[in-house]
Order: C-alpha cells, then structure tokens, then sequence
C-alpha cells in the first residue's frame, strides 16, 4: 500500500521481510541508475539487521556492490569490536557475507576521542562525497526511528543537531549518556534520498505523531527529516503503521 504526504511517500509492507525486500529493491535500482560512486549512508540500532540479511541472502549477484561506498548516519562512541558498535552489527550481517573492497567502508571510529571524530569524519565526508548547494549530498541516507522520535543520534533534547551548519556532531544518548557522532539533519535533509526504515508495534504511536503531524510533532527530530531537493519514502511494516489514521 502506497500513500503520498507532503511529499513523502509511506509503503507498508506486510512483514519485515516484505520491508527487506521493498529495500533491496529500490538500492539495486537507484545504485544501477548511478553513473558514479553510490553515497550510501547506513542506519544503526536493531532493524537493518534483518534488512542485511536479507541482501547478503538475496542480493550477492543483483546489485553492484563495488559501485557502493558506505558511510554510517552514527555511531555509539565504542571500539568497532563492542557489541554495541553500529560497524560490527554490519560486518556481522553485511560485510561479513557480501565481498565490499576496505577503500569502500568509512567506518566512523568510535574509538577516537569524540569531539575530534566529529572533526575527522566530517572532513572524510567533504573529500569523498559531492557537494550541493555547498554541503555534502548522499545518494541515500538510511534512518531508524526511536519510540522517542530520535533518529540517527538525534534526540528530542537536542533539536540543535538538526539546522547546524556542522556536518558531524557529537551527540549524547538522554537514558544511558553515551557519547555519539552523528549526521547533523541538514546533511541528511540535502540528501537525494531518504528511506525511513521502521518496524514493530511499538513505533506505531510516533510514527503516526509524525507523518499526521499529530499533537508534539514538533518536539521530535525525525518530524524535520525532509530532503529539499530530495525524494522521502517511509517504508513501515504493518505493525508500525497499524496507527496510521490516514489509513483508516
Ligand atoms: C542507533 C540508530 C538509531 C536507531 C533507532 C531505531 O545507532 O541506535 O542509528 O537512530 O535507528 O534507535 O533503532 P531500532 O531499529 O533498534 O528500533
């Protein structure tokens, strides 16, 4: 089911694996579509897990994996080896499974001191990504949605990290305090692309606060996530699209 609002798009699909799959198609498209380089930014958390498996077991041969160079919307603040690292979830479920050439992953190295992370990565980012209207322009930024309306490392008390003209900040997770780097909303929101990817009946109450621009909207930083000259597609399973009264 297939639904346009304000300029952004709400596929649900039955189940996760039909979230996966709707995924998978629209990357081997837009990466066979690209002359170039794909600028793919990667979400973190637990969903994309089942969306990398299902690419590592489906799509070894479909989608031109050396044309994809892999960028990471945040990271936690851990060395790549801790089990909360967002670069190990994806070796686990991804790298590990489908052969991606080292000079392709720029790992955010959440090893390094914060604030100086957030320096290195931004200029990683300048060097290697293309800029429009003077600021870094993906190809496509992947993004979870917490129940709080964060997304990537950008929570409800930091609603700063969504205009400021920095590319990387370093961001604080409000529960556990751990430090983040994260993509700033204006990098995201200068992106070609946005694939919200949002499972489970626990995100149905935001989602539906957001998309229907519901009471408290505009507390939530996913609420700005729109590319300006971008295309933003919110692919939701059915259990987290259950509230959709658009739907109703
Ligand atoms: C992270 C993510 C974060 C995530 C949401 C949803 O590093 O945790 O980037 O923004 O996408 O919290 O996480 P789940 O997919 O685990 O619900």
């Amino acid at each position: 089911m297939t639904e346009s609002i304000v300029n952004s798009k709400v596929i649900i699909s039955a189940n996760v694996e039909e979230l996966a799959s709707r995924f998978a198609k629209i990357l081997k498209e837009d990466v066979s579509n690209s002359a170039n380089f794909f600028n793919l930014v990667l979400s973190g958390g637990s969903t994309p897990k089942v969306v990398f498996d299902f690419l590592s077991d489906n799509y070894q041969k479909e989608i031109e994996w050396n044309k994809i160079r892999f960028f990471w919307g945040d990271e936690r603040c851990v060395p790549p080896d801790n089990e909360e690292s967002n670069y190990l979830m994806t070796n686990k479920h991804l790298f590990s499974k489908v052969k991606i050439p080292e000079k392709n992953i720029f790992r955010i190295e959440g090893e390094r001191e914060p604030e100086l992370e957030a320096e290195r990565y931004s200029g990683i980012i300048l060097q290697n990504v293309p800029s429009v209207n003077k600021f870094p322009s993906f190809d496509l930024v992947m993004l979870g949605l917490g129940e709080d309306g964060h997304t990537a490392s950008i929570f409800p008390d930091n609603l700063r990290l969504i205009n400021t003209e920095k590319i990387c900040e370093v961001a604080e997770h409000p529960i556990s305090q751990q430090k983040r780097i994260t993509l700033t909303g204006k990098v995201i929101n200068n992106s070609k692309k946005v694939l919200f990817l949002i499972t489970g009946e626990n995100k149905s109450k935001i989602v539906d606060t957001i998309i229907n621009r519901k009471s408290g909207f505009d507390k939530l930083p996913a609420s700005y996530i729109n590319p300006i000259n971008g295309e933003l597609i919110w692919l939701l399973d059915k259990k987290s699209g259950k509230d959709l009264s658009l739907f109703k």
